[in-house]
C-alpha cells in the first residue's frame, strides 16, 4: 500500500540496475509517486527512457539541465520524498555515503534527504566481504539508513556468493513495510465522518452546506498508507477510492451518520469527525413535492444528534477523538469551548476568514488545539500535507 507515498529510486553503475524497470514497476503498481536519480555509469547499464517511461517522471542525473539551465534541486527532492532507495548501491557509493562525498545528484540528494534511506547492496562476492565494505555497511546501518541485505546465489561474474541485489518484489515489499512500521497507526482503526449532510425538505429538495469531503479524505487516505484500518462515513461527495483497506459506508442525512458512525465508535482506536454534519434537520418532511404558492412558506427545524458530542460521551477506553471547528467569528474561542464540551482529545480549527482555506478548497489552513498541551499553528498547506499533520499529531497521542 504505498499510495502518495513519494520515493526516490537511485540507481547506480552494477549490472543489477537491470531489475530497476521492474521495481520502479511494482512500487508505481502499489501507488507510489517515483522519481529517479541515475548516476553517469548507471545510464550504462538501463536507459533513462525505459525508467522515465515506467515513472512517468523525467530521470535526473545532472545537477543541472545543459539544454536549458534548470537546477536539479537536490534539497527539494530530499524535502519532497518519503523514503529514498538506493538500488542498486555500489561498493563505491556505499563507500562516498559514509564519507560524505558529493560527486554526484545522487549523492548530494542522500546528503539532504530528510527522509528514510534504504540500500541494497550489489557487488561481487569479494568486495562485499571486503572489510571496508563491511564497516561502511556497519557506518550507514548506525547512522540510520536501512541495508536491504543482498541474497547469496549466482553472479554476473560467474562466481557464487553473497552480493547479489535482492529481487525487485521483496524490494518492494520492504520498502512498504519501511513505509507503515513504526506507525502507531498500524492496523488500528480508524473512523473518519466525511462531506456533507443533507437533509430532506420534500422528495425533491434538501438543506446542505458546501463540503467536498477533500479533507477527510485526505486523512483516510493518509491514515490507509500508514497501514491504518479505515472506515470512511461519509455524506455525498463527487470522490471515489479503491483503497483495499479503507472501506466508504455512504450516508445521506445526519441521522444515517450518527447511526452509522455509533455502530463503529466501540471498535475504534482513533475517530476523526471532519464531516460538516447539518445542525439542523426538517420537522415535517414532506412525501410529495411541495407546489409553488402564494403564501410564504416555512420550515419548522429542529436540532440533529451532536455526533461529536455522542462519541465524546461513549468512545471506547484508549480511544483517541479529534474533531473539526469550521468558523467565521471568535475562532480560537469557540474551537477550544467545543473541544471541551465535546471532549474531544484534538480539534483542528479552519477559519472562513482565512483566503483557501475551509469548504472546497485543494489548500487548508488550520491550528490545532489540544485536551493537553499547547496549540500548534500551521500555514496554508494542501489538504493531502495538512491530513500528514493531523496524523502526525494524532500519533503523538496515541
Ligand atoms: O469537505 P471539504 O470541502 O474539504 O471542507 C473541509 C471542512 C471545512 C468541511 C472540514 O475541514 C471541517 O471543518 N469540518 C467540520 C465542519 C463543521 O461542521 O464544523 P462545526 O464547527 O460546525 O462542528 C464541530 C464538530 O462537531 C465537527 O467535528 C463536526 O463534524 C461535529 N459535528 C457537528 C454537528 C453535528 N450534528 N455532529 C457533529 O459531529
Amino acid at each position: 500500500m504505498l499510495k502518495g507515498k513519494h520515493i526516490i529510486l537511485g540507481i547506480t553503475g552494477s549490472i543489477a540496475a537491470y531489475k530497476c524497470a521492474v521495481l520502479a514497476r511494482a512500487l508505481v503498481k502499489e501507488g507510489a509517486e517515483v522519481k529517479v536519480v541515475m548516476t553517469e555509469m548507471a545510464k550504462q547499464f538501463i536507459t533513462t527512457l525505459t525508467m522515465a517511461t515506467l515513472t512517468k517522471n523525467p530521470i535526473l542525473v545532472d545537477f543541472y539541465n545543459p539544454e536549458n539551465g534548470d537546477w536539479n534541486s537536490h534539497v527539494s527532492l530530499g524535502l519532497w520524498a518519503d523514503l529514498y532507495v538506493i538500488a542498486p548501491c555500489t561498493a563505491n557509493t556505499i563507500g562516498k555515503m559514509v564519507n560524505g562525498v558529493a560527486d554526484n545528484l545522487l549523492l548530494t540528494t542522500y546528503l539532504s534527504a530528510k527522509c528514510k534511506v534504504a540500500v541494497a547492496p550489489a557487488m561481487d562476492l569479494d568486495m562485499y566481504k571486503h572489510p571496508s565494505t563491511q564497516e561502511n555497511l556497519e557506518t550507514l546501518k548506525r547512522r540510520g539508513v536501512y541495508i536491504i541485505e543482498p541474497e547469496s546465489g549466482e553472479l554476473a561474474s560467474g562466481l557464487e556468493g553473497k552480493g547479489r541485489m535482492e529481487e525487485p518484489e521483496k524490494i518492494a515489499q520492504i520498502i512498504d513495510s519501511l513505509l507503515t512500521d513504526g506507525s502507531p497507526l498500524k492496523e488500528k482503526r480508524i473512523l473518519i465522518t466525511a462531506g456533507p449532510t443533507r437533509e430532506a425538505i420534500d422528495p425533491v429538495r434538501y438543506i446542505t452546506n458546501h463540503s467536498s469531503g477533500k479533507m477527510a479524505y485526505s486523512i483516510a487516505k493518509e491514515a490507509a498508507s500508514r497501514g491504518a484500518k479505515v472506515t470512511v462515513v461519509s455524506g455525498p461527495v463527487n470522490i471515489k477510492l479503491s483503497y483495499p483497506n479503507i472501506e466508504v459506508i455512504d450516508v445521506e442525512s445526519a441521522q444515517q451518520m450518527f447511526k452509522k458512525t455509533s455502530e463503529h465508535t466501540s471498535e475504534s482506536d482513533v475517530i476523526v469527525l471532519c464531516a460538516a454534519v447539518a445542525d439542523f434537520t426538517v420537522v415535517n418532511k414532506e412525501t410529495q413535492k411541495v407546489k409553488r404558492g402564494k403564501e410564504n412558506y416555512s420550515l419548522e427545524l429542529t436540532p440533529t444528534q451532536d455526533i461529536a458530542a455522542w462519541v465524546g460521551k461513549n468512545k471506547p477506553e484508549g480511544c483517541v477523538t479529534v474533531g473539526f471547528a469550521l468558523e467565521t467569528n471568535n475562532e480560537k474561542q469557540n474551537a477550544q469551548e467545543k473541544l471541551a464540551r465535546k471532549n474531544l482529545d484534538m480539534i483542528v480549527l479552519n477559519s472562513m476568514q482565512d483566503a483557501g482555506a475551509g469548504f472546497g478548497y485543494n489548500t487548508n489552513k488550520v491550528t490545532m488545539f489540544f485536551k493537553n498541551g499547547q496549540p500548534k499553528e500551521y500555514g496554508l498547506k494542501m489538504k493531502q500535507d495538512v491530513a500528514k499533520d493531523i496524523l502526525d499529531n494524532i500519533e503523538n497521542l496515541m
